[in-house]
């Protein structure tokens, strides 16, 4: 396992961090905004997905999509490696009736789910956690559960890329964040051996998200 994804891993087995999580990214202004913009891409991605279908929301986090996803009508089996996101997940139910996911803990390199045993993977802010690597065997190992899978990527056609960029040249600042060329990206993504169905910009020039939209070609569905 590389130390990347190993740092990942134990950063948020942490209940501080689990606790913090929401409050210091996406309680004000900007953060709800930001929320509010990824979620209404996120609905234009799932029309790929069937009606009330069954979709794995992983890494769900705090469950900040899991919920709206359930509340959409869809089956939600909400999965994360960290008990502690899970258990802020799970209290973060929007109203008392609304319709609850699953929980459960799961790795995503080692998921004890029968092939296709779900119609969408939704895995969105893990992409730009990890290197090309794992990301490609996090795509391969996904693939295997559904046909479609809506991921986030972080590319770098953003003023706040340039910015840091900018800073990073002038040695005001470290290096940026490693963010994906278009090119990059869709070089990645053939190495995945998945079709990009639709590739949807959140805010172009403002948010460095990308809502991909993979699907399975039919030499890479398992047997
Ligand atoms: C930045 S959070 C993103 C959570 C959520 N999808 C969101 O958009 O807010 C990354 C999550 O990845 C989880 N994670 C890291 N490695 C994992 C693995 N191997 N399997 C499952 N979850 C993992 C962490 O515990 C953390 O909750």
């Amino acid at each position: 396992m590389s130390d990347r994804l190993q740092r990942i891993q134990t950063r948020y087995q942490n209940s501080e961090t689990a606790n913090r999580y929401d409050s210091s990214r996406y309680h004000d202004f900007q953060g709800r905004w930001n929320n509010r913009t990824v979620w209404s891409v996120l609905k234009k991605a799932l029309k790929h997905v069937p009606a009330k279908g069954r979709i794995i929301d992983m890494p769900c986090g705090t469950g900040r999509f899991s919920w709206h996803l359930a509340g959409e009508g869809y089956q939600v089996l909400a999965s994360d490696i960290s008990t502690e996101m899970l258990a802020v997940a799970e209290k973060a139910q929007p109203s008392p009736n609304s319709p609850r996911p699953v929980f459960q803990k799961g790795d995503l390199f080692n998921l004890p789910f029968k092939d296709s045993e779900f119609d969408a993977v939704f895995c969105i802010r893990f992409m730009n956690l990890v290197d090309r690597k794992v990301r490609v065997a996090a795509v391969k190992e996904m693939s295997r559960l559904a046909p479609v899978l809506i991921v986030s990527y972080y590319h770098k056609y953003t003023f706040k890329y340039l910015s840091r960029w900018l800073r990073y040249k002038l040695g005001l600042r470290k290096a940026p964040h490693a963010r994906l060329t278009k090119e990059a990206f869709l070089d990645e993504i053939k190495e995945t051996g998945l079709h990009l169905r639709e590739l949807l910009p959140v805010t172009p020039l403002l948010s460095e998200e990308w809502i991909a939209v993979l699907e399975r070609s039919k030499s890479s569905i398992p047997k």
